[in-house]
């Protein structure tokens, strides 16, 4: 476990390495891909995982995981129950053994229409559930280049902490998902990402300065066995939320040898 020392505080974060299937797998890739982790994975316990398959494979998910790895959904609906075709609850995430979820991925925003807004409340309901979200944020290219990167994530980050107020982030972790970064093999470099965490947090220091060095913040986008050592290395950079190389063992396996490394 990493100690970090910050102005006033001497405290620790746990390392997380998250892996997000997104819209892969299958019954066998299930079985094989967590099985070959958990093997993969020592007893150390000195950072964390976790995996987001789809829905449909969470039960059998949840069935392998064992002690080693914590499972989480990709999304969750706002609504508790009611006629809203093809959503899942958090009560149903929870039942089937889900102890996270991710809110308010890119892809979610991009593709699904999902505002500010929607994302708070599936974070208020995920967490009266007991499930932990991942609240994600990230700029796109075009907002990068035309220098508001902060002024986007305090947005995605604010609208949430106006709903469900800082407490609320002493049990939930933040994702730093530069747009540009996730799926591209274009890495931020581990100071253009440090530079966004340590934002994050000053930002969250604003509303509480006990919670805010709580908070582990994960950088996601093209993290691979060879760049997790730089980026986890870095002060506000807790661990990484993993797409395309957690698909396969040993590239997820070789980003947990540099988180296992670290801690
Ligand atoms: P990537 O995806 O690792 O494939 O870039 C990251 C994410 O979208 O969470």
């Amino acid at each position: 476990m990493r100690t970090l020392k910050s102005e006033r505080y001497i405290m620790t974060r746990k390392l997380l390495v998250a892996g997000n299937w997104k819209l892969n797998g299958s019954i066998a890739m299930t079985n094989d891909l967590i099985s070959a982790i958990t093997n993969g994975l020592s007893d150390s316990n000195r950072f964390d995982v976790a995996l987001f398959p789809p829905f449909v494979y969470l039960p059998q998910a949840s069935k392998l995981v064992g002690s080693k790895i914590v499972l989480g959904a990709q999304t969750v609906s706002e609504h508790a129950k009611g006629a809203f075709t093809g959503e899942v609850s958090a009560a149903m995430l929870k039942e089937v053994g889900c102890q996270m979820v991710l809110v308010g991925h890119s892809e979610r925003r991009e593709y699904f229409n999902e505002s500010n807004q929607d994302i708070a409340k599936k974070f208020q309901v995920a967490q009266a559930q007991g499930l932990k979200p991942i609240l994600c944020c990230g700029e796109t290219l075009e907002q990068r280049e035309s220098g508001v990167t902060e002024q986007v994530v305090a947005q995605q980050i604010n609208a949430v902490i106006d709903l469900v107020g800082i407490g609320a982030f002493a049990d939930a972790v933040i994702a730093y998902e530069p747009i540009w970064a996730i799926g591209t093999g274009v890495t931020a470099s581990s100071e253009q990402a440090q530079e966004v965490h340590a934002f994050i947090r000053t930002l969250l220091s604003l509303k509480s300065d006990t919670i805010a060095p709580l908070v582990p913040i994960l950088y996601g986008g093209s993290v691979k066995g060879s760049n997790a050592k730089e980026l986890f290395s870095m002060q506000d950079i807790d661990g990484g939320l993993i797409g395309g190389a957690s698909l396969t063992a040993n590239d997820f396996l070789a980003i947990c040898q540099q988180a296992d490394k670290l801690s």
